[in-house]
């Protein structure tokens, strides 16, 4: 395993900010986790495709970027494919290899960024799926026991943008592989708003997982930035869940705002709040707020993190002054 010194990291994370790691290694085999992480004791950070994440500063420690590949059909069940694939292989291409072999279940997560190993970290969601519908178990290696375990969807703890890895696991476990349970004979799932009107206006009153596959891209598309050309690493913060009482005050005073049922009250669309305090399209140097989604900040080019979290802070701050309500970061401050 090569290991690499003061290696820059600006074009293995999508907010494409400068910072260096001290120490930087790539892992390309599941055998060469035990062998790196049994001996080594130092500051480190697992780094998968780098969409979800904000380097404030240079990394003072080993960077571990996971490059372990593949994926094999490791059983069935009833009307289920059990595909385990490997934590690096790129989340997207194993949605469009499932969509091509008809196996449904993913097609709503089409195109977004990131490894396979880091779906379940924050419980990858969009257009009315999460990763936990279709989530068999995965294996990772456990740095304190030294050892791999096989963790189940029970013990994964799965919520809305979280997971036992954020919680009471984090930082404890690589994960080195995930299985998926796909469905062989699967049924469209079309019932998120935006992505009806989409297929509605295409024409298609039928559609199969390609044609939602399809138009979950070019919604996504029109919406969000491509980190290629700005950026950006996604939602900035987690959309936030009121309580329903705290929802009809908010109501009454701010009669448009956006919220969606949740379990436990309301979700408010943290891009309305946003908007609606006036920073959508805000840039101030580098650092901004994407002009078609405010829940997007977006470095326009030589935005460093610092700049991009005080941003952050002045959104927090001012959302919190206009409706009470605290924003917390989805994405991983490093
Ligand atoms: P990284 O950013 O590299 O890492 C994320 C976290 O996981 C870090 O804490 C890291 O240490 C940890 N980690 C990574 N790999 C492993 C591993 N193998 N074992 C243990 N820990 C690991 N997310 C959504 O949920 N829905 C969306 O619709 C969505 N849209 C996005 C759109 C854009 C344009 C962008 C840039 C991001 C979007 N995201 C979305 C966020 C992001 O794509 C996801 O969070 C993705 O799962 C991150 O994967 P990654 O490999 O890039 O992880
Ligand atoms: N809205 C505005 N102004 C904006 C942005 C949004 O008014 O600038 C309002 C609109 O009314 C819109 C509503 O907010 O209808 C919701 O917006 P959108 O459909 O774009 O979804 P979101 O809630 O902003 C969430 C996820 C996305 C995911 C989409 C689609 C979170 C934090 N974000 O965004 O995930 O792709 O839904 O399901 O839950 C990510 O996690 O990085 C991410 C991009």
């Amino acid at each position: 395993m090569l290991k690499h010194v003061n290696y820059p990291l600006k074009d293995l994370h999508t907010f494409g900010t400068d910072a260096y790691a001290k120490e930087y290694v790539e892992v390309s085999s599941r055998e060469a986790l035990p062998a790196l992480l049994s001996t080594y004791q130092g500051k480190h950070l697992v780094l998968g495709g780098g969409s979800n994440m904000l380097f404030l500063g240079d990394f003072d420690g080993m960077v571990i970027r996971i490059a372990i590949k593949g994926k094999k059909v490791i059983g069935t069940k009833p009307g289920k494919i059990l595909l385990e694939v490997a934590a690096g292989e790129d989340w997207d291409d194993v949605v469009a290899y499932c969509v091509d072999q008809n196996w449904g279940g993913l097609e709503n997560l089409s195109l977004i960024p990131g490894q396979t190993g880091s779906s379940p970290i924050q419980n990858i969601g969009a257009y009315g799926s999460e990763l936990k519908d279709h989530f068999h178990s995965l294996t990772a290696f456990d740095k304190e026991k030294k050892t791999f375990k096989i963790f189940d969807k029970k013990s994964c703890n799965f919520g809305y943008r979280d997971s036992f890895f954020k919680q009471a696991g984090k930082d404890r476990y690589v994960i080195a592989s995930v299985t998926l349970a796909l469905d062989t004979k699967p049924i469209a799932k079309t019932g998120y708003g935006s992505l009806s009107a989409e297929l509605t206006s295409a024409g298609i009153d039928n559609p199969g997982i390609g044609d939602v596959r399809k138009a979950v891209c070019n919604i996504r598309r029109s919406k969000l930035p491509d980190p290629e050309k700005l950026g950006n690493a996604g939602s900035f913060f987690k959309n936030p869940v009121v309580s329903k009482k705290t929802f009809s005050v908010l109501k009454k005073e701010f009669p448009e705002i956006v919220a969606f049922d949740d379990p436990k009250g309301k979700k408010l669309a943290a891009g309305w709040l946003i908007d609606r305090a006036g920073w959508k399209g805000y840039r101030h140097g580098d650092a901004g707020v994407h002009a078609q989604q405010a829940l997007v900040l977006v470095n326009h080019g030589k935005a460093n993190g610092l700049e991009i979290i005080q941003l952050a802070n002045k959104i927090q701050k001012s959302v919190f002054e206009k409706y009470g309500i605290r924003l917390e970061p989805e994405v991983n401050i490093i």
